[in-house]
C-alpha cells in the first residue's frame, strides 16, 4: 500500500489533518490503534476558538457545530464569594468561543471521513514508523493475523501523548519540557441545566472548581482533588456538595444536581517536545504537547498545529516548495509556547497549591482583583482565551 501522507492516530488532530489534505487533493491513510467506538468514548473539553471553528468549516465539518453549539461571549471568574464577568467580545473586538464537545467534533470528522470513503485502519496493533530520516518512510502494523505496510512521502504523528511517533525519535534529537501539577480534576457529566449562561472558573480556599456545559440541558463540572483520590470514593452527592461549597452563594443556590453520566479524575500536566519535525515525520497535537485543561487549549492547539501542517503539505505538493515544511516546527512551537504559558497561568491563578502557607493564595486574590479591575489585564486574559492570531 502507498499514500502521500500516512497519519498515525484518529483523534481530532489526525482526523482534521486527513480532511484538510483530502480537500486539497492529497492522499492520506489514517492508522489508529483503537476502535472508532473507543475513540468516541473519551470525554474531553468543549471550548472551540474562532480559528478552530474556521478550520472545521474549511474542512467541511462545521455544520452541526454551528447548529448545536452555543456561542459564548464571556466567562465568569469567581473569587472572594463573588462572580466577575470577563466580556470576551468587548475586550477582543468582537471575538467569542463556541461550546461544543470535543467528542462531537471527533464524531463529525469521522462521519465526514467515512462519507468521503477515505481509508482508516482501526484496531491496528504494534504500529511502527520506519525510515523517516530518509526519502521513503514506511509505517507497519498488525491486524487480522497479518503484518501490513504503508509506504508514504510523509508521516504525521497525531498519536497523542502516549503515541509511538515521538517515542521513535532517538533521545539525542529531542528535548522535552515538563511540569506536573500536584492535583487532578474530578469531572462529572450530568443531564442537569448549566449553573449559569456562561462558564464559571472559581478560585476557592477549598480548591478550584469549574462549571461548564455541553448544552442547555447537559452540564459538565469539575472540582480540584488530590492526586491520591480515587473516583470510586466520590459519590455523586459528595461531588455536588463539594462543588456547591466552592461557588458564590447565588450560583450555589441555583445549582441543580442529578445522577452523573460520566465521572473521572484526570491529572494536570504541561509538556512540550522540541522540535516537532524529524526528517519526514512531523508531530501534531498531544503527540508534541500537553496543556492543563484550565485554559481549554488542548483541542485548539492540536487544530493550530494541523492548520500549519496542512498548509505546509499543500505548498509542498502544489507549489513544489519545502519552505512550509521547513518552517513548520518553528511556527507551531511559537504558538504552542504561548498557549502553554496561558494554560500554566490560568492553572497557577485558580488552584490551591498544597505547599502554600497562605502567601500564594493572597497573591492569587490580588491577581484576580487586578484582572477584573484593569482593562489591560482583562484584555490580556480575553485575547488569550479566545485564541491568539496565527503567523501566516
Ligand atoms: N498507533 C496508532 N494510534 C495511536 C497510537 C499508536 N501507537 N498511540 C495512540 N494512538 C491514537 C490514540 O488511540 C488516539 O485515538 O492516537 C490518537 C490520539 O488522539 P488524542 O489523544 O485525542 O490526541 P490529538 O488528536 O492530538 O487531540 C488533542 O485531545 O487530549 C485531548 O487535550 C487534548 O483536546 C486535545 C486533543
Ligand atoms: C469542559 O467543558 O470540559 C471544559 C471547559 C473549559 C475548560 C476545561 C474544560 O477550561
Amino acid at each position: 500500500m502507498r499514500t502521500q501522507v500516512a497519519i498515525i492516530g484518529a483523534g481530532p488532530a489526525g482526523l482534521l489533518l486527513g480532511q484538510l489534505l483530502h480537500k486539497a487533493g492529497i492522499d492520506n491513510v489514517i492508522v489508529e490503534q483503537r476502535s472508532g467506538e473507543y475513540v468516541l468514548g473519551r470525554i474531553r473539553a468543549g471550548i472551540i476558538e474562532q480559528i478552530c471553528q474556521d478550520l472545521l468549516d474549511e474542512a467541511g465539518v462545521g455544520e452541526r457545530m454551528h447548529r448545536e453549539g452555543i456561542v459564548h461571549h464571556g466567562i465568569e471568574l469567581c473569587f472572594g464569594g463573588q462572580r466577575h464577568r470577563i466580556d470576551l467580545r468587548q475586550l477582543t473586538g468582537g471575538k467569542s468561543v463556541m461550546v461544543y464537545g470535543q467528542t462531537e467534533v471527533t464524531r463529525d470528522l469521522m462521519d465526514a471521513r467515512a462519507a468521503a470513503g477515505l481509508p482508516t485502519v482501526y484496531e491496528a496493533a504494534n504500529v511502527q514508523v520506519h525510515d523517516f530520516d530518509g526519502t521513503s518512510p514506511r509505517v507497519s502494523w498488525q491486524k487480522d493475523g497479518a503484518t501490513h505496510e504503508l509506504q508514504c512521502d510523509f508521516i504525521a504523528g497525531c498519536d497523542g501523548f502516549h503515541g509511538v511517533c515521538r517515542a521513535s525519535v532517538p533521545a539525542d534529537r529531542i528535548q522535552t519540557f515538563e511540569r506536573v501539577y500536584p492535583f487532578g480534576w474530578l469531572g462529572i457529566l450530568a443531564d442537569t441545566p448549566p449553573v449559569s449562561d456562561e462558564l464559571i472558573y472559581s478560585n476557592h480556599e477549598r480548591g478550584f472548581a469549574l462549571c461548564s456545559m455541553r448544552s442547555h440541558t447537559r452540564s459538565r463540572h469539575y472540582v480540584q482533588v488530590p492526586l491520591t483520590d480515587k473516583v470510586e470514593s466520590w459519590s455523586d452527592e459528595a461531588f455536588w456538595d463539594e462543588l456547591r461549597r466552592r461557588l458564590d452563594p447565588e450560583a450555589a443556590e441555583s445549582l441543580v444536581t442529578g445522577p452523573s453520566i460520566e465521572k473521572s479524575i484526570a491529572p494536570l500536566r504541561s509538556f512540550v517536545a522540541e522540535p516537532m519535525r524529524f526528517g519526514r515525520m512531523f508531530l501534531a497535537g498531544d503527540a508534541a504537547h500537553i496543556v492543563p485543561p484550565t485554559g481549554a487549549k488542548g483541542l485548539n492547539l492540536a487544530a493550530s498545529d494541523v492548520r500549519y501542517l496542512s498548509r505546509a503539505f499543500v505548498e509542498y505538493y502544489r507549489d513544489k516548495t519545502e519552505a512550509g515544511i521547513d518552517d513548520y516546527s518553528r511556527k507551531a512551537l511559537r504558538r504552542v509556547w504561548k498557549a502553554e504559558r496561558f494554560s500554566w497561568f490560568m492553572t497557577s491563578l485558580l488552584h490551591k497549591f498544597p505547599d502554600d502557607a497562605g502567601f500564594g493564595f493572597k497573591i492569587q486574590q490580588a491577581e484576580l482583583d487586578y484582572l477584573v479591575s484593569s482593562a489591560a489585564a482583562s484584555t490580556s486574559l480575553a485575547e488569550n482565551y479566545v485564541g491568539l492570531p496565527f503567523e501566516d
